[in-house]
């Protein structure tokens, strides 16, 4: 049983919404070790197809990392906060083999931000706030925002956004790319679900290795030569058999995941 996770599977998609509404749904340790052990069930439970990470109330999706947890930490537990953290959840999410889409449903600061920023994509409502305000603390994002977002956003808007600590609209985010669609509160979880319901009819082994060659993206020959290979390995699945068939013969595929 987690005590600050909300955990439901419906339709195949599994609704994890992080539960301290008080504190904005900021990520203290037991935070962290419920996502962790949230997302090993989206990697090893055969009924889950899909994922949803969101926030509890109306205010925020994660206002960030729990601050008072920051003031007894020296160097090394600082260095060990973050590693822990970056391996137990935020990679876990990137590499899950299963589409996982953050609806942020208000402000997603620090780790919040980076969190959202570790799915696969991200929807937002009207009231979302995107921000890396750590500067304003005397550190820098820890949960991989200097890479992800940088990646996203590229180097100048990057540099501007941590070390302004400014928030940006949901508008804006979408204008940076960030997020790409926004929507009313009412409509942010139907719309996430329909969209992974969409994606769930595709091919589970061709999803995975989407996930695989997207997140293995290289501006070298290296990430060329992972999709070629990856490519290559959807030619041993029945999946692909199915797919091509079906189109042929005028029907609708039916997958197996195999
Ligand atoms: N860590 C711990 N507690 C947090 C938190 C965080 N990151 N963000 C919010 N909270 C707590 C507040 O301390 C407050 O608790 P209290 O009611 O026991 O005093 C509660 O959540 C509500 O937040 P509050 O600041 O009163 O709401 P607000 O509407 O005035 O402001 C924010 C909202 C998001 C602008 C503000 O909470 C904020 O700046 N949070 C910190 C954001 C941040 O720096 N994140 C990066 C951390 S590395």
């Amino acid at each position: 049983m987690y005590t600050t996770l909300l955990v439901q599977i419906e339709n195949g998609t599994c609704i994890i919404t992080i539960n301290r509404p008080d504190k904005l749904n900021a990520l203290n340790k037991t935070v962290i070790t419920e996502l962790s052990a949230a997302v090993d069930t989206v990697y090893s439970n055969n009924e889950i197809k899909s994922a949803i990470i969101t926030g509890a109330g109306a205010k925020a999706f994660v206002a960030g990392a729990d601050i008072s947890e920051f003031l007894e930490l020296n160097a090394a537990q600082g260095e060990e906060l973050a590693r822990r953290g970056q391996q137990l959840v935020f990679d876990k999410i990137e590499n899950c083999p299963k589409p996982i889409v953050a609806a942020v449903n208000g402000f997603a600061l620090g780790g919040g931000c980076e969190l959202a920023l570790s799915c696969h994509f991200i929807y937002a409502s009207e009231n979302a706030k995107f921000g890396q305000p750590e500067v304003n603390l005397g550190l820098i994002p820890g949960y991989g925002g200097t890479q992800r977002l940088t990646q996203l956003v590229g180097k100048n808007r990057s540099m501007e956004l941590i070390m302004t600590g400014n928030m940006l609209s949901a508008q804006e985010a979408m204008s940076y790319g960030i997020v790409n669609k926004v929507m009313t509160a009412e409509e942010l979880l139907p719309k996430t679900k329909e969209t992974l319901q969409l994606i769930q009819s595709k091919a589970p082994l061709a999803i995975k290795a989407v996930i695989e060659s997207v997140n293995n993206f290289d501006h070298t020959q290296n990430g060329y030569d992972f999709e070629i290979k990856k490519f290559g390995e959807c030619f041993a699945t029945e999946d692909l058999k199915e797919g091509a068939s079906a189109f042929l013969e005028k029907r609708k595929p039916v997958f197996k995941g195999k």
